[in-house]
């Protein structure tokens, strides 16, 4: 089954409800700006490249919807704002929202109905992209993958995730479509359920083997022997390759240099954020703690509690064995590789 995230329909934005995922397979027809930002706060759509392509579409939708030029680089910039403000960490919804402006003032001189055109045509291009982009990570990614091999992800990178085929996933995809046998585990990724709802849904689909594992069960599997390789997405990366990635992707980075287990990012360079020195400059989102107190509608703490919910948290790069990028493998140490990547771009 192809799994399409987001997509333009008419002249709406058609984002898949990835809260209501697997049990219901329902689209959220967004005809305005402020409706893509709302879904992406409310998680509808998550995951950073797809969270990216969805502020692009968003701020398509905000140009496609005024009716003169009238003040439009006033309104225009309200558009990036109500965008800006829906999450702070992912990196790709910044990279959009920049490249977006970019295309925008190279085109306000236009009509506005050419205008509108270009805005629409960038956001298509930058969905198309990613989807080639997650398919050359997957290229590179999949030689580190071999037949028998026991795989443990975390979170969501996959098709959902993104434009349409996944990055961590997209890795796992590639090397099980060249034919290679192997086994995932999902961590379940309290308290959102990325992993078990999402992951466990796209790689059932695959008919690719997976087991999901309560969160703090990954060291002892380790620990056993069970796990040959560690493969995760990432939010955000700084320049000396500190990688924000979801709640929990440092406790495994941290387990996996005590067993030895190779430890691999898988990310496009629209997540590299070369304006931050390390991983202490990147902003993390702090959710309500209400979405830690419940597992769906149920509540599990007794009222009053408090909760405390990071949505990040970020790796050190010396943790890190390597980053599986669109252009080949990045090695540690890092921060002169991915200097380098910049002034290729
Ligand atoms: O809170 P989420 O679901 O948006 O968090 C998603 C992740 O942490 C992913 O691992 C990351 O965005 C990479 S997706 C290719």
């Amino acid at each position: 089954m192809k799994i399409r995230p987001i997509f333009w329909q008419d002249d709406a934005v058609m984002i898949l409800d990835q809260r209501l995922l697997p049990w219901k397979i329902k689209y959220l027809k967004c005809t305005k700006v402020n409706q893509v930002a709302r879904a992406i706060k409310n998680m509808a759509i998550r995951g950073a490249p797809a969270i990216g392509i969805a502020a692009a579409m968003g701020i398509a939708l905000g140009v496609r919807n005024l009716k003169n030029k009238r003040d439009i680089e006033k309104r225009f910039v309200k558009t990036l704002t109500c965008i800006a403000k829906s999450r702070p960490t992912a990196r790709n919804l910044f990279w959009a929202i920049e490249r977006m402006r970019q295309v925008f003032e190279k085109n306000k001189g236009k009509n506005l109905s050419d205008l509108k055109l270009v805005m629409i045509k960038e956001s298509q291009k930058i969905l198309n992209e990613d989807i080639e982009t997650n398919q050359k990570i997957g290229y590179y990614g999949k030689s580190l993958i071999s037949s028998g091999m026991k795989i443990l992800t975390h979170c969501n990178a996959g098709a959902l995730a993104t434009g349409g085929y996944g990055t961590a996933l997209g890795v796992i995809r590639a090397a099980w479509e060249e034919g290679k046998r192997f086994e995932v585990f999902a961590d379940e990724t309290r308290p959102y359920l990325q992993g078990a709802r999402l992951t466990a849904w796209e790689l059932k689909e695959e008919g690719i083997p997976t087991t999901v594992i309560t969160d703090n069960t990954a060291g002892y599997l380790m620990q056993r022997g069970e796990i040959d390789l560690v493969i995760v997405g990432a939010d955000r990366i700084a320049a000396n390759g500190d990688t924000a990635n979801k709640i929990g992707t440092y406790t495994l980075a941290v387990l996996a240099k005590r067993h030895r287990i190779p430890f691999y990012i898988a990310a496009p360079l629209s997540t590299f954020d070369l304006s931050l020195k390390t991983g202490r400059e990147i902003p993390i989102e702090v959710r309500s703690g209400n979405e830690v107190i419940k597992i769906g509608k149920k509540h599990i703490c007794p009222e009053g509690v408090k909760a405390l919910y990071y949505a990040f948290d970020v790796t050190p790069a010396e943790l890190i064995t390597g980053i599986i990028t669109e252009r080949g493998i990045l090695k540690s140490p890092f921060d002169k590789v991915i200097a380098s990547l910049e002034k290729e771009a």
